[in-house]
């Protein structure tokens, strides 16, 4: 295990926060975990496991052990003429993951290309994109309690996925490390192209197929979200808040264009891009802080930022969405 000492983590962080960890730890192998478990001075160090990077904010430096997952490869477990049971390797970037898949002509997963971040990091927080999310394609979870050095296999179920949530961001949170994820993919797609803007982005295509609609999202997502290499960000920064049906009427009578999705009978979930963008945030800057000015879910580093100007701008928009909305948004991002 390579351990590296009051170590910058401006390059593992995709908001670029130029913050230090007291260690950073590299995991390569099975070996490593135990090793790591059985470091006495380690004990009782407070503990981060960070993938890419792609959905933290660090507001100041950490005094404890980033751990850094470094297990890849890819594998076909199981095959019939339906579906393959693909395991993927905790730090396989997830994009290229995406695109492996595709090229298999194995379908599932197109919807989420373009999402920054690694395989492992996928399920902690259910990423999700145009109408799935990626708890509808995992089977099971190889993981290691970081505690205990016992390896655990989580069923699908036992993770408690949710909206942009599950275990691991919960009771498990930083309590074991992931190092296998396991897919079932389709041979058969079923496209998924209802939501949003993908049937117009598709019209550019002569054919649909898993390679035009992948092409069609990373467009999408191109004309939308920034990119971190280009403008340091970490994705929606808040969660879409989801109301009661009594509270969505009030919203829906004093602001007929607000933006919904009906849940079930008795919840509907809001954009919170729309909230803010109707409050006049989309663009702003205050000081080194921003919001991105084509979805004002997006909240970038606009020129070396600290964390705490980010931070400081995240709540001045909670508070002005709660002001006129009575919503209180919640962080999707993970603040240290
Ligand atoms: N909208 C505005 N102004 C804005 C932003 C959005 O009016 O500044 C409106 C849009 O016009 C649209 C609606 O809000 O009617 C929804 O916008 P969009 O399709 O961009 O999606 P979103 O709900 O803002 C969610 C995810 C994204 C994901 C997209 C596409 C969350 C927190 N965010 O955003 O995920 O890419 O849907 O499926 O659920 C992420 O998690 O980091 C992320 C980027």
């Amino acid at each position: 295990m390579e351990i590296r000492t009051n170590y910058s983590v401006k390059n593992l962080n995709s908001f670029s926060i130029d913050a230090e960890t007291k260690y950073f730890i590299e995991i390569n192998s099975e070996k490593d975990i135990y090793d790591f478990i059985n470091t006495e001075k380690f004990k009782n160090e407070e503990l981060i496991i960070l993938g890419g990077g792609n959905n933290i904010l660090f507001t100041k430096n950490f005094s404890g052990i980033i751990l850094h997952p470094n297990i890849k490869s890819i594998s076909i477990e199981f095959e019939n003429s339906d579906y393959a049971i693909v395991k993927a390797g905790a730090a396989e970037d997830w994009d290229s993951f995406v695109e492996w898949t595709v090229n298999q002509n194995f379908a599932g997963i197109e919807n989420l290309s373009s999402i920054p971040g690694t395989v492992g990091a996928s399920p902690v927080q259910n990423i999700g994109a145009y109408g799935v999310e990626v708890k509808d394609l995992i089977t099971k979870i190889d993981a290691f309690n970081l505690e205990t050095g016992e390896l655990k296999t989580f069923s699908n179920n036992e993770c408690n996925f949710s909206y942009r949530n599950s275990i691991f961001k919960e009771k498990f949170k930083n309590k074991y490390l992931i190092t296998y994820v396991y897919f079932k993919l389709y041979k058969n797609p079923e496209f998924k192209i209802h939501y949003g803007d993908i049937k117009n982005e598709l019209l550019k295509y002569k054919e649909l197929n898993l390679k035009s609609l992948r092409q069609a999202i990373i467009n999408i997502r191109d004309s939308k979200l920034p990119k971190p290499e280009k403008i340091p960000n970490a994705g929606s920064f808040f969660k879409n808040p989801i109301v009661n049906k009594s509270k969505f009427k009030k919203l829906k009578a004093e602001f007929p264009e607000i933006v919904s999705y009906k849940i079930d009978e008795y919840n509907f979930k809001l954009a919170a891009g729309w909230l803010i963008d109707f409050l006049g945030w989309k663009g702003k800057v205050i000081g080194n802080a921003g919001v991105h000015d084509k979805q004002a879910l997006v909240l970038i580093n606009k020129n070396n930022a600290s964390g705490l100007e980010i931070i400081d701008l995240a709540h001045e928009i909670k508070k002005s969405v709660f002001d006129k909305f009575g919503i209180d948004l919640e962080f999707e991002v993970n603040i240290v």
